[in-house]
């Protein structure tokens, strides 16, 4: 409808616009209320693990405007609202960051410290006045006990289209898991701020309530075949979307750590630059490791499934240290496919008196590659164009591991004992 063909109109649409008018008039009176800011707004909240989980929680958000005073308050869960007034306030850190296809963004940082072991917290993050909602946490336990954790494979593409079925029936299998374990390729283009925001939309509020831990693949990073000497170093979103240890070797921190959880040893290796001093690091952190199970992680396999790499170097590096000090489990990523080998020793199945090491890898994004069979002698489940994720259970003695497709379907299982 246009109006010059309706004139007999537009005197009553006046009329209408000065009674809408009048009414805003009266019935919202002036109020000293500033106007909702959504350059404040916090977004992509997310948990990570700090090196002591039991008593500390760290928390990273990011804002588009600046934030003059960034924040976090934390009290004790309770079922009553009553436990914001017991609220303590802590200072955040921030960074402002800038991509190949984004604004400057406000990157904040908060850890969380003093903590009761095994205990509910509810946080929210913000400035003072622009909050998130209030959500939950668990602290660990301060010794050994019994805990499940998810594991994932690259989600690395259609993370919003495709990606995001696999984490919801993940966290509705496991809703209990203490915390979410990624192996690399989050996104394809790790210097990608909108494929950064897909895959944060992906996970809706997960990573608000169950702690992250992630290391990253060769799509953090340039591309080796072009970018050598000083260039190649990870792209410069990695660290400020994340607050993780920095307990690895110098120059790796945030990609290179490690975290005991409840009676593990999680070890976290950048499978991409500083190999050499990693292995030596890897040898000092196992030789003085006193939790009962060691997990070991690391993007790019060492008994690759792709279809033609299969670089030895990182063989050669960490399997003499893997079975020196018989680590458990090897989590790993990168070639789009299923595999899991026997327990493993000097790159043969083991044999007693050596307990050997299982390796596994796996994939959650829907890019599939067909999987090489150069080391099925040691391979006991090999396959590739699923959609997966692993539940990952650690109770006293006994380590269960179960695959599952992104319909539910058991797809793998395993039991280790001590
Ligand atoms: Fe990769
Ligand atoms: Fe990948």
């Amino acid at each position: 409808m246009t109006l010059h063909k309706h004139p007999r109109l537009i005197p009553l649409l006046l009329a209408l616009l000065l009674i809408t008018g009048c009414s805003q008039a009266r019935f919202n009176p002036i109020t000293t209320t500033p106007a909702p800011q959504p350059g404040l707004t916090p977004q992509r909240i997310i948990l990570n693990l700090t090196q002591s989980p039991a008593t500390s929680q760290a928390v990273t958000w990011r804002t588009n405007s600046i934030v003059t005073s960034p924040k976090a308050e934390i009290a004790k869960a309770t079922g009553s609202p009553v436990f914001r007034t017991r609220a303590a306030t802590v200072t955040a850190r921030s960074e402002s960051v800038t991509s190949n296809d984004s604004p400057l963004f406000f990157y904040h940082s908060a850890t969380f410290k003093d903590l009761e072991p095994e205990t509910l917290y509810a946080y929210r993050v913000g400035d003072g006045a622009h909050w998130s909602e209030w959500n939950q946490f668990r602290t660990a336990a301060a010794a050994p006990k019994p805990f499940s954790f998810v594991y994932f494979g690259d989600p690395q593409e259609e993370a919003g289209s495709m990606c995001a079925r696999t984490f919801r029936i993940a966290y509705q299998k496991a809703p209990d898991a203490a915390f979410w374990h990624f192996v690399g390729d989050m996104v394809d283009n790790g210097d990608q701020d909108n494929e950064w925001q897909e895959l944060f939309d992906a996970f809706g509020w997960i990573p608000r309530t169950t702690p992250f831990i992630l290391l990253p693949g060769n799509h953090a990073y340039p591309d080796k075949r072009y970018v050598k000497g000083d260039a190649f170093k990870i792209f410069s979103l990695w660290r400020p979307q994340f607050t993780l240890p920095q307990n690895g070797p110098k120059g790796l921190e945030e990609t290179a750590y490690f975290i005991d959880y409840q009676g593990v040893r999680f070890i976290m290796l950048n499978g991409n630059e500083k190999l050499q001093e990693q292995a030596e690091w890897l040898d000092t952190v196992l030789s003085n490791n006193p939790q009962p199970w060691t997990i070991a992680a690391i993007h790019q396999p060492i008994y690759s499934t792709g279809r033609k790499r299969n670089d030895h170097h990182r063989q050669e590096l960490f399997v003499p240290v893997f079975d020196k000090y018989s680590v458990d489990l090897v989590l790993q990523g990168h070639e789009h496919n299923y595999a899991r080998t026997q327990k493993l020793f000097n790159n043969q199945p083991a044999t007693a008196p050596h307990r050997g090491t299982v390796y596994v890898t796996s994939v959650c994004g829907p890019k599939s590659y067909p999987a090489n069979h150069r080391y099925d002698h040691l391979v006991e489940t090999i396959g590739t164009g699923r959609q997966l994720f692993q539940v990952i259970r650690v109770d006293g003695n006994k380590l269960t591991y179960e695959a599952f497709d992104s319909a539910g379907n058991p797809y793998d299982r395993v039991e280790l004992d001590k």
